[in-house]
């Protein structure tokens, strides 16, 4: 069953695949689709990829659907991916940051890792986060907020439940932070309840709009745009630039790159840290103004070439309602969270 699939198969399946997720498949990933769909064909006795195309039209079939999406997409992840971003976020972002707090501008500091897949990425700002806030005063673990989206509902399910066996962590992760982070857990490791605590997980379509999603500090779009065409990836960049606070920072992959002409933002250079801020002269992050660009230039994101009526910051009331907003999404998800975790 199920067998080799045929190039009116392929087209009419990764059409679905853009439509439900902007994942884009080229010609030559008809392996990874025969691969990844041919098990879920054999299990739901499905005989060929024209009568699967069928039942993932018919709204019924909910669960095939998210059982397709699910297995297309790719959950690639580890510990500390590319080092460079996590030293960035401990030795300029974090001591801005508490600056910031101590000066009694801020006081909180919210993240948004926004393809979580199995929470390496977040739980690692977590950790560096506690770290730092060992011999800095003005970090208390409790003003971390991580907010963690991703499509894939298994990708949320390991990641939520902190829960990682033997391979997962030896990617990336240092000796001391397992011993001081993790709980042994059968043959597996738990992560320690104020690290999970710190982080809410969410399923979220970055195709969905961003306006409820409160304002951000710092956003991670790392290693998901490679799978969007350009177009898109720009849409996922614009509704980002809304989503951050004046100055705040967007972390893409260490081999990924904004697409040319990418407005509102600035590529800064840290040591072998890059990293893109909203331009907004505003109030930049002291010390971490960017090395190129613009931000004396931009007297606001619609100067600065944000298309006027994006979902740009609006003003000072609009990002205090955001930040209101932000917190009682946070607070309800972590209701949610608990009630999951706790089986209710
Ligand atoms: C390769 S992982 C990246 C994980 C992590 N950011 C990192 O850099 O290690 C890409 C993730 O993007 C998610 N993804 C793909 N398309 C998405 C979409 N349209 N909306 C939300 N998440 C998506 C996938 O489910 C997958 O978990």
């Amino acid at each position: 069953m199920s067998g080799t699939i045929t190039t009116r198969e392929f087209d009419l399946i990764r059409e679905f695949i853009e439509q439900e997720t902007a994942i884009s498949l080229s010609e030559d990933k008809v392996y990874l689709v025969e691969t990844r769909l041919g098990e879920i064909m054999r299990r739901e006795g499905i005989g060929d990829y024209f009568a699967l195309h069928q039942a993932l039209n018919d709204p019924r079939q909910k669960a095939l659907r998210g059982e397709v999406i699910d297995a297309m997409t790719t959950n690639e992840t580890l510990w500390f991916r590319d080092t460079s971003p996590f030293d960035a976020f401990r030795d300029h972002l974090l001591p801005a940051y508490a600056a910031e707090i101590r000066e009694g501008k801020r006081e909180r500091i919210r993240i948004w890792s926004a393809a979580s897949s199995t929470g390496q990425e977040a739980y690692s700002l977590a950790m560096i986060f506690s770290e730092v806030a060992r011999t800095n005063s003005a970090l208390k673990l409790d003003q971390l907020d991580i907010l963690a989206t991703d499509l894939s509902d298994s990708a949320l399910a390991k990641a939520r439940s902190g829960v990682y066996g033997g391979i997962a962590m030896d990617r990336g992760l240092p000796a001391e932070f397992k011993e001081k982070y993790f709980m042994p857990k059968g043959d597996m490791y738990e992560i320690r309840p104020e690290i999970r605590d710190r982080v809410v997980f969410r399923k979220f379509n970055l195709q969905d709009s961003f306006i409820m999603m409160g304002s951000f500090d710092i956003i991670l779009t790392r290693y998901v745009l490679i799978y969007f065409q350009d177009e898109f990836k720009r849409e996922v960049l614009r509704k980002a630039h809304g989503a951050l606070a004046q100055g705040g920072v967007l972390f893409v992959g260490s081999s990924e790159s904004l697409p040319e002409g990418t407005p509102g933002y600035a590529m800064v250079r840290r040591g072998r840290a890059t990293w893109y801020q909203k331009v907004d002269a505003a109030r930049a992050l002291p010390g971490t103004g960017p090395v190129a660009a613009p931000l004396s230039k931009a007297a606001s994101p619609t100067q600065a070439g944000v298309p006027a009526g994006a979902e740009v910051g609006a003003g000072t009331a609009g990002l205090e309602k955001a930040t209101q907003d932000l917190t009682e999404i946070v607070r309800r998800l972590r209701e949610m969270n608990e009630k999951h975790r706790s089986g209710a």
